[in-house]
């Protein structure tokens, strides 16, 4: 198993940072761009990813790839995302674990699938398929959902698991999305992260929900609730200090704000980092993580 990079806490590059990006250096230690916004052969998108690519790594994170549908994987998306990857050299390249439609019309959604061993082995094969493609491993992100389905025969975490072992690919776990779903369908969120395969989670996304009275939307339009950093300590403690990005994409608020959810972030891993010490008399032990 290769060593995950030491990445630290990193921001989604949004258009609202642009121009103050260009101006400054965030604190921050790395920036997720979302795939499908730099898939141009020109623009300021594509000269602020160099700009910020220069000092910061980055990762691509997807909405697109519509792993989870009946449809032909889309060979000219694939060809245009090994394009991005190999100009911005990326850490990984990530997307989620579900399906945006089927027979070509788009949903514009992140659907979930159902959990059985039939759905598993065609996920799979499309991972091996967009593998192939990419040259590297795919990662894959939990969603957060408002309905199940009735013959689903395992858990998404099981699912989720199981799937990382036959496709060999790795896992975005997205704590605010375990909480949101946890709520949704009434599952303890604590036994979902202590379900995930600790070597193959490669990043942790947080983000801020809305209460909707009859159940939890995934808005990633506010601050990150007490409940979801609660959770998110407890998976740091369970797989160790992944690295981790601060997902905000409506009502984004100044950079500050961002850099502020950043060293909070932070705080909690180094909460985390000194505890364990404490417990095991002084000596780091846990999971390997490459500078
Ligand atoms: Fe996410």
């Amino acid at each position: 198993m290769e060593a995950i990079p030491k990445l630290g806490i990193g921001i989604g590059l949004r258009t609202t940072h642009f121009s103050e990006l260009l101006e400054r250096s965030a604190q921050v230690d790395w920036f997720e761009a979302v795939s499908e916004n730099f898939m141009m052969d020109g623009g300021r998108p594509l000269h602020v990813l160099d700009h910020v690519r220069r000092d910061a790594p980055v990762v691509l994170h997807g909405v697109s790839l519509s792993i989870g549908t009946t449809d032909p994987l889309d060979e000219t998306y694939l060809t245009r995302l090994a394009t991005l990857a190999r100009r911005f050299e990326p850490e990984w390249i990530s997307d989620h674990l579900c399906w945006t439609g089927a027979k070509h019309h788009n949903l514009h959604d992140l659907l979930p699938l159902p959990w059985t061993e039939e759905v598993l082995t065609h996920v799979a094969e499309r991972v091996a398929r967009v593998q192939d493609v990419l040259g590297r491993r795919l990662v894959l992100e939990n969603v957060s959902s408002y309905f199940t389905f009735s013959h689903s025969t395992m858990s998404e975490a099981e699912f989720l698991s199981a799937l990382v072992e036959r496709a060999d690919c790795d896992i975005l776990l997205d704590v605010n999305n375990v909480y949101v779903s946890a709520f949704n369908h009434g599952f303890d969120a604590r036994a979902y992260i202590d379900t995930m395969p600790r070597d193959r989670v490669v990043q942790l996304h947080l983000a801020g929900h809305s209460d909707m009275g009859t159940h939890l939307l995934d808005t990633h339009d506010a601050p990150v609730c007490p409940e979801v950093w609660d959770l998110y300590r407890y998976t740091i403690r369970r797989l160790g200090r992944v690295p981790t990005l601060i997902e905000w994409d409506g009502n984004v608020p100044p950079l500050a704000t961002l850099e502020d959810e950043v060293s909070r972030a932070r705080l909690i891993c180094d909460e985390v980092d000194a505890e364990t010490r404490t417990k095991n008399g002084g000596a780091r032990v846990g999971r390997t993580f490459a500078a």
